[in-house]
Protein backbone atom coordinates (compact mmCIF):
# COMPACT_ATOMS: atom_id res chain seq x y z
CA UNK A 1 0.00 0.00 0.00
CA UNK A 2 1.45 3.49 -1.08
CA UNK A 3 1.65 6.03 1.48
CA UNK A 4 1.07 9.66 0.85
CA UNK A 5 2.66 12.51 1.78
CA UNK A 6 0.51 14.91 2.80
CA UNK A 7 2.56 18.19 4.14
CA UNK A 8 6.37 19.26 3.66
CA UNK A 9 8.00 21.53 6.07
CA UNK A 10 11.43 22.52 6.11
CA UNK A 11 12.84 23.23 9.67
CA UNK A 12 16.49 23.95 8.88
CA UNK A 13 18.55 23.70 5.98
CA UNK A 14 19.25 19.95 6.53
CA UNK A 15 15.83 19.28 8.60
CA UNK A 16 12.41 18.20 7.16
CA UNK A 17 9.21 17.65 8.35
CA UNK A 18 6.56 15.16 6.30
CA UNK A 19 3.24 14.51 7.19
CA UNK A 20 2.11 11.23 5.93
CA UNK A 21 -1.00 8.89 5.53
CA UNK A 22 -0.47 5.97 7.49
CA UNK A 23 -4.16 4.99 8.71
CA UNK A 24 -3.30 2.20 10.64
CA UNK A 25 0.28 3.29 12.20
CA UNK A 26 -1.62 6.42 13.60
CA UNK A 27 -4.10 4.92 15.33
CA UNK A 28 -1.47 2.62 17.40
CA UNK A 29 1.79 5.03 17.69
CA UNK A 30 3.06 5.74 21.30
CA UNK A 31 5.71 7.80 22.32
CA UNK A 32 9.10 6.44 21.89
CA UNK A 33 8.33 4.40 18.73
CA UNK A 34 9.53 4.73 15.08
CA UNK A 35 9.05 3.10 11.88
CA UNK A 36 10.96 1.66 9.18
CA UNK A 37 10.66 3.54 5.99
CA UNK A 38 11.02 2.46 2.05
CA UNK A 39 11.32 5.29 -0.63
CA UNK A 40 10.37 2.83 -3.38
CA UNK A 41 11.06 -0.79 -4.25
CA UNK A 42 14.40 -0.39 -4.35
CA UNK A 43 15.58 1.70 -1.38
CA UNK A 44 17.06 0.94 1.79
CA UNK A 45 14.71 0.63 4.54
CA UNK A 46 15.78 3.79 7.17
CA UNK A 47 14.30 3.66 10.60
CA UNK A 48 12.99 7.12 11.63
CA UNK A 49 10.89 8.38 14.90
CA UNK A 50 6.73 8.99 14.86
CA UNK A 51 7.22 11.88 16.02
CA UNK A 52 3.48 12.78 16.13
CA UNK A 53 0.17 10.98 15.33
CA UNK A 54 -3.33 12.32 14.48
CA UNK A 55 -6.05 9.16 14.41
CA UNK A 56 -8.71 11.87 12.90
CA UNK A 57 -6.87 12.20 10.35
CA UNK A 58 -5.32 8.72 9.78
CA UNK A 59 -1.47 10.79 9.91
CA UNK A 60 1.96 10.19 11.39
CA UNK A 61 4.63 13.02 11.43
CA UNK A 62 8.29 12.39 10.90
CA UNK A 63 11.19 14.61 11.10
CA UNK A 64 14.47 13.60 9.69
CA UNK A 65 17.82 15.12 9.10
CA UNK A 66 19.61 14.26 5.79
CA UNK A 67 22.74 12.18 6.82
CA UNK A 68 23.30 9.96 3.75
CA UNK A 69 21.49 9.20 0.50
CA UNK A 70 18.16 7.63 1.83
CA UNK A 71 17.46 10.84 3.68
CA UNK A 72 18.72 13.28 0.97
CA UNK A 73 16.04 11.37 -1.48
CA UNK A 74 13.53 11.70 1.16
CA UNK A 75 14.03 15.58 1.91
CA UNK A 76 13.84 15.54 -2.51
CA UNK A 77 9.82 14.30 -2.00
CA UNK A 78 7.23 16.57 -2.05
CA UNK A 79 3.46 16.63 -1.03
CA UNK A 80 1.05 14.59 -2.77
CA UNK A 81 4.56 12.24 -3.24
CA UNK A 82 4.39 8.42 -1.66
CA UNK A 83 6.24 5.77 -0.23
CA UNK A 84 6.47 2.45 -1.31
CA UNK A 85 6.55 1.28 2.32
CA UNK A 86 6.17 2.25 6.23
CA UNK A 87 6.25 -0.53 8.89
CA UNK A 88 5.07 0.15 12.43
CA UNK A 89 4.94 0.69 14.91
CA UNK A 90 7.98 -1.12 15.56
CA UNK A 91 10.08 -0.58 19.13
CA UNK A 92 8.83 -0.33 22.78
CA UNK A 93 6.59 2.29 23.87
CA UNK A 94 8.22 4.57 26.66
CA UNK A 95 6.85 3.74 29.89
CA UNK A 96 8.79 5.44 32.90
CA UNK A 97 4.99 6.76 33.87
CA UNK A 98 4.71 9.39 37.16
CA UNK A 99 9.13 9.25 37.99
CA UNK A 100 9.11 12.98 39.61
CA UNK A 101 11.47 15.39 38.34
CA UNK A 102 12.82 14.52 34.78
CA UNK A 103 15.21 16.00 32.80
CA UNK A 104 15.32 15.17 29.27
CA UNK A 105 18.47 15.90 27.14
CA UNK A 106 18.59 16.14 23.35
CA UNK A 107 20.73 16.91 21.11
CA UNK A 108 20.79 17.50 16.73
CA UNK A 109 17.57 15.86 15.04
CA UNK A 110 17.35 13.70 18.66
CA UNK A 111 15.46 17.26 19.52
CA UNK A 112 12.39 16.15 17.26
CA UNK A 113 12.82 12.46 18.89
CA UNK A 114 12.35 13.90 22.38
CA UNK A 115 9.40 15.86 21.29
CA UNK A 116 6.82 12.88 21.77
CA UNK A 117 8.88 12.29 25.41
CA UNK A 118 8.30 15.39 26.51
CA UNK A 119 4.58 15.13 25.43
CA UNK A 120 3.96 11.80 27.44
CA UNK A 121 6.24 12.73 30.50
CA UNK A 122 4.23 15.96 30.94
CA UNK A 123 1.14 14.01 30.28
CA UNK A 124 2.31 11.60 33.32
CA UNK A 125 2.67 14.84 35.70
CA UNK A 126 6.25 14.78 35.58
CA UNK A 127 8.37 18.31 36.20
CA UNK A 128 9.78 18.77 33.31
CA UNK A 129 13.45 20.05 32.88
CA UNK A 130 14.26 20.17 29.08
CA UNK A 131 17.95 20.29 27.68
CA UNK A 132 18.37 21.02 24.09
CA UNK A 133 21.83 21.73 21.84
CA UNK A 134 22.36 22.09 18.68
CA UNK A 135 25.89 23.29 17.01
CA UNK A 136 24.45 27.23 15.68
CA UNK A 137 20.98 28.99 16.26
CA UNK A 138 20.24 28.24 12.92
CA UNK A 139 20.46 24.09 13.57
CA UNK A 140 18.09 24.37 16.53
CA UNK A 141 14.35 23.44 15.61
CA UNK A 142 11.04 22.85 17.91
CA UNK A 143 12.06 24.84 20.71
CA UNK A 144 8.61 26.56 20.92
CA UNK A 145 6.87 23.47 20.79
CA UNK A 146 8.91 21.85 23.32
CA UNK A 147 8.60 24.80 25.70
CA UNK A 148 4.60 24.05 25.26
CA UNK A 149 5.74 21.02 27.66
CA UNK A 150 8.59 21.78 29.62
CA UNK A 151 8.51 23.25 33.10
CA UNK A 152 11.79 25.02 32.09
CA UNK A 153 13.77 24.68 29.00
CA UNK A 154 17.36 25.34 28.32
CA UNK A 155 18.98 26.19 24.95
CA UNK A 156 22.91 25.25 24.06
CA UNK A 157 24.85 25.48 20.91
CA UNK A 158 28.11 24.97 20.22
CA UNK A 159 29.08 28.42 19.04
CA UNK A 160 27.23 30.36 21.52
CA UNK A 161 25.00 31.81 18.59
CA UNK A 162 22.07 31.00 20.55
CA UNK A 163 21.31 30.47 24.67
CA UNK A 164 24.15 28.78 26.53
CA UNK A 165 27.58 28.21 24.81
CA UNK A 166 29.01 25.30 24.59
CA UNK A 167 27.05 21.60 25.05
CA UNK A 168 24.54 19.95 27.09
CA UNK A 169 26.07 18.44 29.55
CA UNK A 170 27.57 21.81 31.34
CA UNK A 171 23.35 22.40 32.19
CA UNK A 172 22.58 19.01 32.72
CA UNK A 173 25.73 19.02 35.31
CA UNK A 174 24.41 22.16 36.85
CA UNK A 175 20.86 20.98 37.57
CA UNK A 176 22.07 17.62 39.16
CA UNK A 177 23.95 20.14 41.76
CA UNK A 178 20.79 22.33 42.09
CA UNK A 179 17.82 20.38 42.12
CA UNK A 180 17.01 16.62 43.28
CA UNK A 181 16.09 14.95 39.76
CA UNK A 182 14.44 11.41 39.52
CA UNK A 183 14.93 10.65 35.52
CA UNK A 184 17.35 11.26 32.72
CA UNK A 185 16.14 10.62 29.30
CA UNK A 186 18.83 11.50 26.25
CA UNK A 187 18.38 11.16 22.55
CA UNK A 188 21.13 12.02 19.96
CA UNK A 189 24.26 11.84 18.68
CA UNK A 190 25.63 8.96 19.81
CA UNK A 191 28.92 10.71 21.55
CA UNK A 192 26.54 12.66 23.18
CA UNK A 193 24.45 10.02 24.72
CA UNK A 194 27.42 8.38 26.03
CA UNK A 195 29.08 11.55 27.51
CA UNK A 196 25.42 11.93 29.44
CA UNK A 197 25.33 8.75 30.85
CA UNK A 198 29.21 9.08 32.28
CA UNK A 199 27.93 12.54 34.08
CA UNK A 200 24.85 11.04 35.55
CA UNK A 201 26.55 7.58 36.39
CA UNK A 202 28.47 8.76 39.63
CA UNK A 203 25.51 9.97 41.28
CA UNK A 204 23.24 7.18 40.66
CA UNK A 205 20.38 9.40 38.35
CA UNK A 206 18.83 6.56 36.29
CA UNK A 207 19.19 7.64 32.73
CA UNK A 208 17.31 6.25 29.83
CA UNK A 209 18.73 6.45 25.98
CA UNK A 210 17.13 5.99 23.29
CA UNK A 211 19.53 4.83 20.94
CA UNK A 212 19.87 5.40 16.70
CA UNK A 213 21.12 2.00 15.96
CA UNK A 214 21.54 0.81 12.17
CA UNK A 215 18.95 -1.39 11.36
CA UNK A 216 17.77 -3.82 8.32
CA UNK A 217 15.15 -5.94 8.64
CA UNK A 218 13.67 -4.37 12.48
CA UNK A 219 12.03 -7.77 13.46
CA UNK A 220 14.86 -8.73 15.49
CA UNK A 221 16.22 -11.35 12.72
CA UNK A 222 19.38 -10.27 11.23
CA UNK A 223 21.42 -8.76 14.10
CA UNK A 224 22.13 -5.35 12.73
CA UNK A 225 21.19 -3.49 15.49
CA UNK A 226 23.17 -5.84 18.15
CA UNK A 227 23.80 -4.20 21.67
CA UNK A 228 25.33 -5.34 24.43
CA UNK A 229 23.52 -3.81 27.73
CA UNK A 230 24.47 -4.83 31.39
CA UNK A 231 26.45 -8.02 29.92
CA UNK A 232 23.65 -9.19 27.60
CA UNK A 233 22.84 -9.37 23.54
CA UNK A 234 20.00 -7.03 22.68
CA UNK A 235 18.16 -5.96 19.80
CA UNK A 236 17.39 -2.27 19.48
CA UNK A 237 14.43 -2.71 17.07
CA UNK A 238 12.76 -5.17 19.50
CA UNK A 239 13.97 -4.65 22.91
CA UNK A 240 14.97 -1.01 22.33
CA UNK A 241 14.85 1.75 21.32
CA UNK A 242 14.83 2.95 24.68
CA UNK A 243 17.61 1.24 27.37
CA UNK A 244 19.63 2.24 30.43
CA UNK A 245 22.08 4.22 29.84
CA UNK A 246 24.42 3.09 32.50
CA UNK A 247 24.67 -0.35 31.46
CA UNK A 248 25.27 0.02 27.53
CA UNK A 249 28.86 -0.71 26.45
CA UNK A 250 29.24 2.24 24.62
CA UNK A 251 32.43 1.57 22.81
CA UNK A 252 31.35 -1.34 21.23
CA UNK A 253 28.03 0.22 20.06
CA UNK A 254 29.97 2.94 18.67
CA UNK A 255 32.62 0.93 16.76
CA UNK A 256 29.35 -0.93 15.19
CA UNK A 257 27.74 2.10 14.37
CA UNK A 258 30.55 2.97 12.10
CA UNK A 259 31.00 -0.17 10.01
CA UNK A 260 28.72 0.29 7.12
CA UNK A 261 31.06 3.58 6.30
CA UNK A 262 32.29 2.32 3.01
CA UNK A 263 29.16 1.17 1.88
CA UNK A 264 27.78 4.71 2.76
CA UNK A 265 30.20 6.48 1.23
CA UNK A 266 29.47 4.58 -2.33
CA UNK A 267 25.74 5.24 -1.94
CA UNK A 268 26.57 9.26 -1.28
CA UNK A 269 28.51 8.90 -4.29
CA UNK A 270 25.48 7.21 -6.10
CA UNK A 271 22.91 9.60 -5.35
CA UNK A 272 25.07 12.60 -6.31
CA UNK A 273 25.98 11.21 -9.46
CA UNK A 274 22.01 9.90 -10.05
CA UNK A 275 19.55 12.35 -7.78
CA UNK A 276 21.59 15.34 -6.86
CA UNK A 277 19.11 17.39 -9.73
CA UNK A 278 16.65 17.46 -7.13
CA UNK A 279 18.37 18.87 -4.40
CA UNK A 280 18.70 22.58 -6.67
CA UNK A 281 14.95 22.04 -7.54
CA UNK A 282 12.91 21.51 -3.90
C1 LIG B 1 14.91 3.93 16.34
C2 LIG B 1 15.54 4.99 15.48
C3 LIG B 1 14.92 6.19 15.32
C4 LIG B 1 15.49 7.18 14.51
N1 LIG B 1 14.82 8.36 14.37
C5 LIG B 1 15.32 9.30 13.58
C6 LIG B 1 14.60 10.52 13.39
O1 LIG B 1 13.50 10.73 13.92
N2 LIG B 1 15.14 11.45 12.56
C7 LIG B 1 16.36 11.25 11.93
O2 LIG B 1 16.82 12.14 11.19
N3 LIG B 1 17.06 10.11 12.10
C8 LIG B 1 16.57 9.14 12.90
N4 LIG B 1 17.25 7.96 13.04
C9 LIG B 1 18.53 7.80 12.30
C10 LIG B 1 18.24 7.49 10.83
O3 LIG B 1 17.71 6.19 10.75
C11 LIG B 1 19.55 7.59 10.02
O4 LIG B 1 19.96 8.93 9.98
C12 LIG B 1 19.33 7.11 8.60
O5 LIG B 1 19.18 5.71 8.59
C13 LIG B 1 20.50 7.50 7.73
O6 LIG B 1 20.33 6.94 6.44
P1 LIG B 1 21.06 7.56 5.18
O7 LIG B 1 21.07 6.55 4.10
O8 LIG B 1 20.49 8.89 4.83
O9 LIG B 1 22.54 7.85 5.68
P2 LIG B 1 23.73 6.81 5.74
O10 LIG B 1 24.41 6.72 4.42
O11 LIG B 1 23.25 5.53 6.35
O12 LIG B 1 24.68 7.56 6.76
C14 LIG B 1 25.22 8.84 6.44
C15 LIG B 1 25.96 9.39 7.62
O13 LIG B 1 25.07 9.47 8.75
C16 LIG B 1 25.55 8.67 9.81
N5 LIG B 1 24.45 7.86 10.36
C17 LIG B 1 23.78 6.87 9.71
N6 LIG B 1 22.88 6.30 10.52
C18 LIG B 1 22.99 6.95 11.69
C19 LIG B 1 22.36 6.80 12.92
N7 LIG B 1 21.45 5.85 13.10
N8 LIG B 1 22.72 7.65 13.92
C20 LIG B 1 23.66 8.57 13.72
N9 LIG B 1 24.32 8.76 12.59
C21 LIG B 1 23.99 7.95 11.59
C22 LIG B 1 26.58 7.72 9.20
O14 LIG B 1 27.58 7.37 10.12
C23 LIG B 1 27.12 8.51 8.07
O15 LIG B 1 28.16 9.36 8.48
C24 LIG B 1 16.73 6.95 13.85
C25 LIG B 1 17.37 5.72 14.01
C26 LIG B 1 16.78 4.75 14.81
C27 LIG B 1 17.44 3.43 14.99
S1 LIG C 1 17.44 -4.56 12.70
FE1 LIG C 1 17.73 -6.66 12.42
S2 LIG C 1 17.78 -7.41 14.45
FE2 LIG C 1 17.29 -5.31 14.69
Amino acid sequence: MPYKITEKVRLNPVTWKLVLEAPLIARQAKAGQFVIIKIDEKAERIPLTINDNDPQKNTITIIFQEAGATTRRLGCLKAGDVLTDILGPLGKETDFGKAGRVVLVAGGVGIAEILPVAKYAKREGNYVLTIIGSRTKDLLILEEELKRYSDKLIVTTDDGSYGVKGLVVSPLKEAMASEKLDLCYCVGPDIMMKAVSETTKPCGLKTLVSLDANMVDATGMCGTCRVTVGGKTRFVCVDGPEFDGHLVEWDLFLKRQKRFIEEEKRAAEYFESHHKDCIYKR
